[in-house]
């Protein structure tokens, strides 16, 4: 399995995500400072890892603490957790795993808890955090999998695989499922521009498996649906609103509209922990603007004349109506979602 994050005793070991697929290496985060840079600058991306590593970040903060009393570690929890929290702001699964660390300490400050007995739950819960991602991508991946065609082509944009997950994935966790099932599925990955996780990273993850792959450029799209070459639409989410609508690698929305004219199924692929029910609509996601640079310069080489005009947001929102299901671990559902997610969750 690829190992996306792991916890050491020395601290979380990320693979470089930026260096893939030219190099396999590497980066030590040993402070939950490092954590958050590791995060900002996407060494680790995709939203449930980042959830993940968030966790493990405030972990190591409790870990190398100095205080002499969980209630004097208080404001150093809150001051770790606000620094994780600020690095990325469009997956929910950052917040959603850095509140359960909250909920969690609260607990234990309330049953006067030692220090040692924190940094060990705190631990514990974001082992508990990596293995139930896993399980998520397994869940989800065999729902989704019943849904593509047994022989055929399917795109996908962006990442979501085992890279921008704790493992499995959860768009190329569905893929990977229907594979597994025996159904004959060529991928076309999008290349995903300006940070290429389609090209870089869904290429390598698919290739390791031996999964048939094509990466396009991501205006190749519509010829290639015109051509009756892609049968299926997989994509992964960073913030799922109450009413379905979807943020997603800047993109997204592009791909489900051409989707729909083509009459292709677009489905989203993603954990609970990406459901973000406080939230509305599309409208009120928080949508993370990149630096210029990501835009202006390819590998050090600069694309773009001196001071031209850059805009470079990371995501966008799919409205819910081009969503023909969201596929979960706790089942496949359909339109309308406003219904589908409150009745899920109240049942789950
Ligand atoms: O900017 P990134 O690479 O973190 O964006 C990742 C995506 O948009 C993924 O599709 C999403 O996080 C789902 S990952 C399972």
């Amino acid at each position: 399995m690829i190992p996306t994050l792991t916890w050491t005793p020395e601290g979380v070991r990320f693979i470089d995500q930026t260096r893939l697929p030219l190099e396999e290496s590497y980066v030590l985060a040993t402070t939950y400072d490092e954590v958050a840079d590791v995060i900002v600058t996407m060494v680790v991306r995709g939203a449930p890892a980042i959830g993940v590593s968030a966790a493990y970040g405030v972990a190591l903060g409790a870990i190398r603490s100095k205080a002499e009393s969980a209630e004097r570690f208080a404001p150093e929890f809150e001051k770790i957790c606000a620094r994780l929290a600020g690095t990325r702001p469009t997956a929910v699964n950052l917040f959603w795993a850095i509140d359960r660390m909250k909920a969690l300490f609260a607990k234990l400050l309330a049953a006067n808890a030692t220090l040692v007995q924190v940094q060990e739950k705190i631990l514990a819960e974001a082992n508990a955090m990596y293995d139930e991602d896993i399980a998520a991508c397994k869940a989800m991946g065999a729902f989704g999998a019943e849904l593509l065609p047994d022989e055929g082509g399917v795109l996908t944009h962006c990442n979501a695989g085992a890279l921008a997950t704790c493992g499995y994935g959860t768009a190329l966790g569905v893929i990977r499922a229907a594979v597994e099932r025996g159904k004959r599925i060529h991928v076309y990955a999008d290349e995903t521009r300006p940070f290429l996780q389609g090209a870089r990273l869904t290429a390598w993850e698919l290739m390791a498996d031996g999964i048939p792959t094509t990466v396009i450029c991501d205006n190749m799209a519509a010829s290639l649906m015109r051509q009756g070459k892609i049968q299926a639409v997989v994509v992964g989410a960073d913030r799922i609103a109450a009413n379905g609508d979807t943020a997603n690698k800047i993109g997204t929305y592009n791909v489900a509209i051409l989707a729909r004219e083509h009459g292709i199924p677009f489905y989203v692929a993603a954990p609970w922990s990406t459901i973000d029910l406080a939230t509305a609509t599309g409208d009120a996601i928080p949508i993370e603007e990149r630096p210029a640079r990501e835009v202006t310069h390819h590998a050090g080489t600069q694309l773009t004349p001196n001071g031209v005009g850059i805009c470079n947001p990371a995501f966008d929102v799919t409205p819910a109506k081009y969503i023909a299901s969201i596929i979960t671990e706790r089942g496949a559902l359909r339109a309308p979602y406003t219904e589908s997610l409150k009745e899920m969750e109240m049942v789950s």
